[in-house]
């Protein structure tokens, strides 16, 4: 596997011009968004599509977002182009907005796991701009993990979780979302899936309302390997005898907290998340990633605050509590 860098123009363009040629070719190749890091791969061609799924270990009922680098590419890739539509693409793209509309006869069966929809979005990482533009075509593109496993938030990170399974890694840097892109649907109206850019549903259902639309939100997902646990605390003291009643060795807990700092030197580390929604995003993957590297057993979190930019960060941390 190799690893390519984007920090000077010349590097830029030579991982550009390999992407491109890999994907061409009808590879996979993992590239660096916005959100987290994506395992692309040709959304117009089955075969090439196929592979993503064998790389994650995705079931194929699981449908890929196919990204975009225009709203002329969303167009094709879609039978319907609604109002609604028209005014998120307008208000949102290129960024961390994922939209679900009827699928065009364009987008194979492998990318929809066989449904009559496609979710689309035109992220804004310059890198993504750059190889959809020098493909011509859109890429489809889960988040470059394996299946029910922590997205990715650096090259890092995916060199870890899938190594020698890709031919390519692209190393665009730290993701500067840092959770997946919201997911909504807009014939239905609704949010499937909520991230940084905060949508509400005209049924006020939100994400939890009524049946599940999105057959990626039944798997259990984005978990790290040791338990997590969310609570609050009024003092180191409260905070450690939380971790003691759940059975956890202190030295085996990481707290990640943003208001009420336990400086208990007895706990495995305390993180500080900033209490502010974008860098809490941001941020959040990678603590939990560090706790799998250092073979944490369980993360204690200390309940972030509510409100319509939290509630990605409180689905996440739900799953990953799961
Ligand atoms: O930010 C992101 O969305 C990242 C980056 C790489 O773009 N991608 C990502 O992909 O998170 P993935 O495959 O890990 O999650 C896509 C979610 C899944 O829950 C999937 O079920 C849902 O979107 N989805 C995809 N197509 C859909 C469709 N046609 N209808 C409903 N849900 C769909
Ligand atoms: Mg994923």
């Amino acid at each position: 596997m190799k690893v390519l860098r984007t920090e000077t123009p010349a590097l830029f363009e030579t991982a550009v011009e390999e992407a491109a040629r890999f994907l061409k070719a009808g590879d996979v190749v993992a590239v660096p968004t916005e959100t987290v890091y994506g395992l692309a791969a040709n959304a117009l061609d089955a075969a090439a599509v196929r592979k993503i799924f064998e790389v994650k270990g995705r079931p194929a009922h699981n449908p890929l977002i196919v990204h975009v680098a225009s709203l002329e590419m969303a167009r094709r890739c879609v039978g319907e182009w609604p109002e609604r539509a028209n005014e998120l693409a307008k208000q949102h793209w290129p960024g961390a907005l994922t939209l679900v509309l009827p699928r065009s006869a364009i987008i194979p069966d492998e990318v929809t796991a066989g449904g009559a929809t496609v979710a689309v979005r035109w992220p804004s990482h310059p890198f993504m701009q750059a190889v959809i533009q020098r493909c011509g075509f859109p890429l489809a593109a889960p988040s470059a993990n394996r299946s029910n496993q922590l997205s990715p938030t650096n090259a890092q990170h995916v060199v870890t979780a899938l190594g020698d399974r890709v031919p390519l890694v692209i190393d665009g840097g730290q993701c500067q979302v840092g959770i997946e892109s919201t997911v909504f649907d807009v014939l239905d109206n609704r949010v499937l899936r909520p991230g940084i850019i905060p949508l509400t549903g005209g049924d006020a259902g939100g994400p939890s309302g009524g049946a599940l639309k999105s057959p990626g939100m039944l798997e259990k997902h984005y978990s790290p390997k040791a338990r997590l646990l969310i609570s609050k605390w009024n003092s180191p003291g409260e905070a450690r005898a939380i971790a003691e009643a759940a059975g956890f060795e202190l030295k085996k807990t990481r707290v990640i907290a943003h208001e009420k700092i336990p400086g208990d030197p007895d706990f495995g580390a305390v993180s500080v998340i900033p209490e502010d929604p974008e860098a809490y995003a941001r941020a959040l993957y990678a603590e939990l990633h560090r706790a799998d590297e250092a073979s944490a057993e369980l993360i204690l979190v200390e309940r972030p605050p509510e409100g319509p930019m939290w509630e990605g960060i409180h689905d996440r941390l739900r799953r990953a509590a799961n």
